[in-house]
């Protein structure tokens, strides 16, 4: 039985632990997860991100949470917040993020554990804006920040891509505590 952070109808939000590595090895070696990324991800690499998510959550009680399909038990990828300090006109700020194992896109698991995000963003941690961040190119990862009721707030070019790669034309969305509509699915 997992301690979940945050409880959706079909997902369950948590710490990452031990078990974790394999399956997001797997998700951050796919050539489809990203896609929208520079490059792939080694299992080092996979292994340091984790480490930084534990501490990020002990820290400050939040991260890119690890996510489970509640009614398998299986890990799906991660939906949650982080602190983003690369420079920029909105930055430092809290953003959300999410990556999930291909197997499991076109169920709405983003926009549900997002939204939830939001919520315990807003409800819990007392912020008073959340923003999302995805290349131009990733459209499928903007159809989630407007569908769980962000809106388009600046583009940008990101600092910590290379120059001569077009994913460095990124696109910032935002939400506002003040505009947020708490009632749109309440799973919390
Ligand atoms: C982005 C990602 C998390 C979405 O997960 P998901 O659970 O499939 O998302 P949802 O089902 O909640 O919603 C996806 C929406 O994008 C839409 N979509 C899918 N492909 C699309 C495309 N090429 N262009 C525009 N919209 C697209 C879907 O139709 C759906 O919208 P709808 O419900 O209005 O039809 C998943 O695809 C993923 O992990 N991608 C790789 C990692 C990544 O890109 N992360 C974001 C980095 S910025």
């Amino acid at each position: 039985m997992s301690d979940y952070i945050i409880k959706t109808n079909r997902l369950g939000l948590r710490n990452w632990q031990v078990s974790d590595i394999k399956p997001t090895t797997k998700m951050n070696a796919d050539k489809a997860v990203r896609e929208f990324f520079p490059n792939t991800m080694s299992q080092l690499k996979t292994e340091s991100f984790i480490k930084n998510m534990q501490q990020h959550f002990t820290t400050y009680g939040y991260c890119y949470f690890a996510v489970d399909e509640l009614a398998t038990n299986e890990f799906i990828g991660f939906i949650g917040l982080s602190n983003q300090t690369f420079k920029s006109d909105f930055t430092p700020c809290v953003d959300i993020g999410w990556r999930l194992l291909s197997k499991f896109w076109g169920n709405g698991y983003a926009t549900e554990g997002a939204l939830a995000c939001i919520n315990f963003a807003f409800r819990t941690l007392k912020l008073k804006e959340v923003y999302a961040i995805a290349p131009e190119l990733n459209l499928k990862s903007q159809r989630v920040m407007q569908k769980i009721g962000m809106s388009k707030y600046i583009h940008f070019v990101h600092p910590k891509i290379d120059k001569n790669n077009p994913l460095k034309n990124c696109v910032a969305y935002r939400s506002l505590r003040s505009d947020h509509k708490f009632n749109r699915n309440d799973s919390l």
